[in-house]
Order: C-alpha cells, then sequence, then structure tokens
C-alpha cells in the first residue's frame, strides 16, 4: 500500500529539480492525512512546514512578533507578478492584476468570518487603524478610552486628534500580565463615562502577547452606545477567531505579520452600517459612500504584494487556523517551561491559551534586557529586548517554522548567559 508517511521519509531519494514542488505536496498530503490528528507536537511535520519557507538555518529568529517571512510560494508568486507589471505597468497592473482584488477581498471575508463588503485592502495595520481614528467624526470634549500598553503609531494618532480636535484621551493603564477577565473588562469599562464614544483595544499587547477579552468589553461598549476599534495586528491569522464574534465596529490588521502575507499589506474591517459615516484618510469622490472601496485610494501602489495575499491565504488554510495557534502557543509554552527553574527568570505572559499565543516576554533579573539581547545575537539567536510602560525584559515570537529543537538553542543560551552571571 502506498503510504505517504513513507514517501515523505524517502524524499531525498527524488530528484532536486522536483524536490522543492514535491515538499508542498508533502504538506498537502500530511495535512490530509493528518488532518483530524493531534500535530502540536510532531516536528516531522512541522520540518516539512520549515521547508515551505526561506528562512535562514544559522540565526534562529524569534522576532516574529516584528513582522513574518513569506512562504516560498507568496515570494514567488510577489516576484511573478511583479515581472508581469513590468511588462507593461499601465496595462497588466490596471486592467489584469486590478480584475483580482476583488476574489482577494471575498478571500479575506472568508477568512475573517465576515462579509466581502465589508474588507478593504491596504497597505498595513497602521494605514488601516488611522483610517478609523481620523475618519471617525468626534467633538471637542468627547472621550476616547484606550491603554498606555498600545502600539505607539496608534496612540501618536489619537494624541494628533486630541491636539488638533480638543477630543479627550482617557487613558487606562493595565495591570499585565493577568488571567482574571473581570480585572482587564473593569480596567476598560471603568473609564467609561457619558461623553466615551469610542473604545481602542489592542487585542493582543504585542509587547507581551496579552490577550485582553475584547468581546466582553465590547458588549459593555455596546450597551452604552460607545463605539469599538479593535487593533487586531497581533491576532490575526494567530488566534483563531472570526471578527464579527469579537463585536467590534472596526478593525485593522496588517497581513504581513501572522498570514505571512508580502510585506505591506494590511486589512480594514469595517460593520457595513458604518461605513457610510467613516470619512476616508485618502478623498473619495464622495466620502459618505457606502461602498468599503473607498477606502482604498490610496494612489499607484504595488499589485503584486496585493495579488500574493491569496498565495498567503492559501498557505494558512492548508495549515489550518486551529491547528497553527495549538502549535504556536506551544511553543510558547515549551521554552517558558524549560527555563521555569531559573530563580533569575521572569515571566511577563501567561501560559494559559485565554490570555496568550505565540508571543512570550521573560527577564533575568540583573541582567539588562539589551545585554541579553546582545548576548544571544552572538549565538545567532534573534529575539527583541523591550522597555516600554511597565515592561522591561526580552520579547520570544517563534512561528510555524520554528522547531523545539531552534527554541532548545534559545534555552541553552539564555541558560548559559545564567551561569556566565552567577
Ligand atoms: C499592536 C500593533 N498595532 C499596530 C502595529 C502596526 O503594524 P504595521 O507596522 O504593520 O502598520 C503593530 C506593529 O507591530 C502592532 O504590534
Amino acid at each position: 500500500m502506498f503510504s505517504r508517511r513513507k514517501f515523505v521519509r524517502n524524499a531525498t531519494a527524488i530528484p532536486l529539480a522536483l524536490k522543492s514542488l514535491s515538499q508542498q505536496n508533502d504538506l498537502q498530503f500530511l495535512k490530509m492525512e493528518r488532518y483530524d490528528q493531534d500535530v502540536t507536537r510532531d516536528e516531522d511535520f512541522w520540518h516539512l512546514v520549515k521547508q515551505a519557507y526561506t528562512v535562514s538555518p544559522t540565526l534562529v529568529n524569534l522576532n516574529n512578533g516584528g513582522v513574518c517571512p513569506q512562504p516560498k510560494v507568496v515570494q514567488d508568486a510577489v516576484e511573478r507578478y511583479n515581472k508581469l507589471s513590468n511588462e507593461t505597468p499601465s496595462y497588466y497592473m490596471w486592467r489584469i492584476l486590478d480584475k483580482g482584488r476583488e476574489t482577494i477581498r471575498e478571500r479575506l471575508a472568508a477568512l475573517g468570518g465576515c462579509s466581502s463588503e465589508e474588507i478593504a485592502i491596504n497597505r498595513n495595520a497602521s494605514e488601516a487603524l488611522e483610517t478609523v481614528i481620523f475618519g471617525l467624526r468626534l467633538k471637542a470634549g468627547d472621550e476616547v478610552v484606550l491603554t498606555k500598553q498600545d502600539y505607539p503609531n496608534m496612540i501618536n494618532a489619537w494624541k494628533q486628534r486630541e491636539h488638533r480636535d480638543g477630543i479627550v484621551l482617557k487613558w487606562i493603564d493595565l495591570d499585565l500580565p493577568s488571567e482574571d477577565k473581570k480585572a482587564i473588562v473593569d480596567a476598560y469599562t471603568n473609564g467609561f463615562s457619558d461623553r466615551t464614544k469610542v473604545v481602542h483595544i489592542t487585542h493582543v499587547i504585542n509587547w507581551i502577547g496579552q490577550v485582553i477579552p475584547v468581546p466582553e468589553i465590547a458588549s459593555v461598549a455596546r450597551e452604552r452606545n460607545i463605539e469599538v476599534v479593535i487593533d487586531a495586528a497581533h491576532s490575526f491569522a494567530h488566534l483563531d477567531y472570526k471578527i464579527p464574534d469579537l463585536g467590534g465596529d472596526y478593525l485593522g490588521t496588517s497581513l504581513h505579520k501572522w498570514l505571512c502575507a508580502p510585506f505591506g499589506s494590511g486589512m480594514l474591517w469595517v460593520k457595513k452600517e458604518k461605513i457610510k459615516n467613516l470619512y476616508p484618510l485618502f478623498g473619495a469622490s464622495d466620502p459618505e459612500d457606502e461602498s468599503i472601496r473607498k477606502f482604498e485610494n490610496l494612489g499607484t501602489r504595488s499589485f503584486a504584494i496585493e495579488q500574493a495575499i491569496g498565495q498567503a491565504v492559501d498557505f494558512h488554510l492548508m495549515l489550518g487556523a486551529k491547528r497553527k495557534f495549538d502549535r504556536l502557543h506551544y511553543l510558547k509554552n515549551y521554552w517558558m517551561d524549560q527555563l521555569e527553574d531559573e530563580e533569575s527568570v521572569e515571566f511577563f505572559t501567561s501560559r494559559n491559551p485565554d490570555f496568550a499565543g505565540a508571543i512570550g516576554f521573560f527577564n533575568i533579573k540583573h541582567i539588562t534586557a539589551s545585554k541579553v539581547g546582545s548576548m544571544l545575537l552572538e549565538k545567532n539567536i534573534h529575539v527583541i529586548p523591550i522597555q516600554w510602560e511597565h515592561f522591561s525584559g526580552l520579547r520570544v515570537t517563534p512561528n510555524v517554522y520554528t522547531l523545539t529543537t531552534d527554541l532548545d538553542r534559545f534555552v541553552a543560551g539564555v541558560k548559559e548567559i545564567i551561569d556566565m552571571d552567577n
């Protein structure tokens, strides 16, 4: 009988020219064969996933929280569409590739579990969320609730509105990490007043990976007629959820993070009935148009990048949202478990899947995070030191191409640093 597993094991016998093609097929086989199985700890499976990427075999990249690499199929698609565009840009970009945008919109909507009439394609989470922040009809004295732990670009955009329009920013200082949903929800809702018009929520706090209970906060906001803006830069295609289930009105995300789409791709979701009153960031012929496409007047942009989002969606669907989340969460806990007994190590991320996914944050007492970061880099391990509000330490973010052996190298590196310090 034809054994797919054996086929995979014998992959080295496949002539080189066919190998990269077969690796894609191997993944499909493995997926079909193991669709109902839990592959979270199956390193064979994830080793094949790694082969679909072109990541460095020497540098262990544990800063996927910054930006994620693309699988080779996505990189190839960008190159292909770019070459096609360059044959006759105005024809191939505007008459041929442009037609593909509607399909990409539908595919992203299917991924997000919403209507394609609610999805605008743009370049990143900053652009998506600033469209909302600058597009909302707020007047002097209107209050916006947000946290000191939100992302700097978004904080700056809100501050600019405060400066320009006299809106009032109500800052929450979250006590994180936390596994107390009620305490987090209360922290937001205690900031609500009769003048609150908007609450800005970062779904996954980028610094330490804390998941914020958006549906619970949104439910209170809805009762009080407060609009909900969701920064999903770190949750989309990472946590397993559908956009409408979050209960928000507006959501922005980058696709070059967890979807592993081309660099410079993003998405804005606006609840259908909210589109009319939200001004586009780039002027449209009718700013009160009810079509989501009014948010796409970006001028000339890369059609190659936009179209190759399709290949990234395919890749994500092949892995499966739940399997991807389970693996990412497992990897985070894998390294945390191994450093658990180190007295000098402090963690700032939950191990509970309701409160964290792939992103983990730690600190070594008595050694500065930047020093630890530099020492790990000397060992070819890339993590990112962070100093923001109450958080001081290093963020560690694996991805689907990360193997437990990569994490073993990281853990060994941290232990060596601790031993040197003792
Ligand atoms: C929480 C959060 N929001 C927004 C952004 C902005 O993403 P981009 O630079 O892709 O616009 C980031 C980037 O890291 C982020 O972590």
